[in-house]
């Protein structure tokens, strides 16, 4: 079982990492840019920062579904995701998928575009817009953090 004890320390380390980025994006950096004076430069600045962090949330987004995949296989965790005291499963797995699609589909292919044009023409309803989305997905995120960490310790409804 030593291998699982591996797999769930590198799943918690990715989920602190990438978790965590996402909280520090949507709690300091939208905010200290939506506070500039110039919103055209605030957008700038969440972009230039933001730009390094999706590297960031790529790696930690790889490593935790390679990590979470392992245990399902090895622990033939399968029939659980249709047990309804298991949600969590499933939360995990939406959340990750949404991530993933923003992350290496959405934002190369239609986000840079869209922020290029639509920031440029109104750059402070951009950011307030960026700033929902980021707030809707750091709630589904630590929604899911505390099932699942509740849930793999016993915690049933
Ligand atoms: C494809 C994506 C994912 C898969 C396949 C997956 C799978 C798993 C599995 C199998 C476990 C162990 C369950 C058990 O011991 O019974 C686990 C634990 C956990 N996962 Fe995920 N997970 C994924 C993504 C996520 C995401 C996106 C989050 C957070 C937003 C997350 C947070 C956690 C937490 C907090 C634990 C509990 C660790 C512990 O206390 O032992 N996982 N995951």
């Amino acid at each position: 079982m030593n291998d699982i004890a591996a797999a769930v320390a590198l799943h918690i380390l990715s989920i602190v990492w990438w978790i965590g980025g996402v909280a520090m994006v949507t709690t300091v950096l939208l905010p200290a840019a939506r506070a500039m004076e110039d919103a055209h430069e605030g957008l700038a600045m969440f972009r230039r920062i933001e730009a390094r962090f999706a590297w960031h949330a790529r790696a930690a987004t790889l490593l935790a579904g390679a990590s979470g995949l392992y245990m399902i296989l090895v622990l033939r965790l399968w029939p659980f995701f249709f047990v309804p005291n298991y949600w969590w499963l499933d939360a995990m797995v939406l959340v990750w998928s949404l991530f993933t699609i923003a992350l290496f589909i959405a934002e190369p292919l239609f986000v840079d575009d869209w922020l290029e044009h639509h920031g440029e023409k109104a750059p402070a309803a951009t950011l307030a817009r960026l700033q929902r989305l980021h707030w809707i997905a750091l709630i589904l995120s630590v929604i899911t953090v505390l099932g699942a960490a509740a849930g793999t310790n016993g915690w049933t409804f």
